[in-house]
């Protein structure tokens, strides 16, 4: 079994700043305390992009200090908020492919999971250049080759949310889409940060989930949706996502929750309750 934890939209801003009384540090502080309590037993964690809120160094640094404490494997993408750049200049050891972009590919437990760096410094939208489609070409065909499924992790969404998030998702998403269906790989799930809300669909075929992430949570604003987009200081959240040979399961893990714990009294059933391998 796979377990992969995947984290996005941190939003470490600089040391000591606070914003509206939302302190991403502290929450991210919470994300990392969670993986040691509950998720040490996973195989990599993902960072999804807008690691920092300005791309600046000292938010990388943060950042770094506070991942210092997760246990697992991870690896840093990059998302609109971030400076590539600024953030290849600070960390020597940045996951960086032979043209200079953050994304990488590794292979484990029968899955290829590929990290897209969708990231263009100055742009909101997401980009994906002629060289980052053909690095993906590449490794598409290494997991056709091996008959490898596929996890697809980039920062920007591909698919629409019809909300305005929409007029700064991946800008050539067709241009994805036909690399995708180019490829004789087997897409198992793609994952986005990006849009701060919570979603599961399919696109082209493809299936597709977002999550809100570390920072403020989006509430749904949809075409009648009287006055200002909502946003909320929580849930926030992280994935927690399993792949075996039988597919993929995306959980939405809130491990800032303040939802109303509903008494154990009420669930008697489930006092002792086994998990389906034991
Ligand atoms: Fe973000
Ligand atoms: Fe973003």
């Amino acid at each position: 079994m796979l377990k992969i934890i995947i984290m996005s939209d941190i939003h470490i801003m600089q040391p000591e700043e606070i914003k509206f009384g939302l302190d991403t540090a502290e929450r991210f502080k919470k994300a990392i305390k969670d993986v040691n309590d509950f998720h040490s037993d996973a195989d990599l964690c993902i960072y999804a992009g807008d690691i920092a809120d300005a791309g600046q160094v000292s938010s990388y640094q943060l950042f770094d200090n506070i991942r210092e404490e997760n246990p697992i494997k991870s690896y840093v993408m990059m998302g609109n908020h971030d400076d590539r750049n600024v953030y290849i200049q600070y960390n020597k050891d940045a996951m960086v492919d032979n043209n200079g972009f953050v994304q990488g590919a590794i292979e484990t437990k029968g899955y290829r999971v590929i990290m897209l760096d969708s990231s263009e410094p100055g742009h909101v939208e997401g980009i994906l250049c002629e060289q980052r489609l053909a690095w993906l070409r590449d490794e598409l065909a290494l997991a056709a080759q091996a008959n490898t499924p596929v996890i697809l992790v980039l920062h920007h969404t591909a698919n629409s949310l019809h909300m305005p998030v929409d007029t700064y998702k991946l800008s050539n998403a067709d241009d994805l889409a036909n690399t995708l269906k180019e490829s004789d790989a087997q897409i198992a799930q793609i994952i986005s940060g990006h849009c701060h809300i919570s979603t599961a669909g399919s696109w082209h075929g493809f299936p597709v989930a977002t999550l809100s992430g570390n920072q403020h949570r989006v509430g749904g604003f949809f075409k009648n949706t009287p006055g200002q987009q909502p946003c909320f200081e929580g849930p926030a959240q992280f994935l927690v996502l399993f792949a075996n040979e039988t597919g993929v399961t995306v959980h939405f893990h809130n491990y800032i929750d303040r939802n109303l714990k509903l008494p154990d009294a009420m669930f008697p059933r489930k006092k002792k309750q086994l998990f389906a391998d034991e």
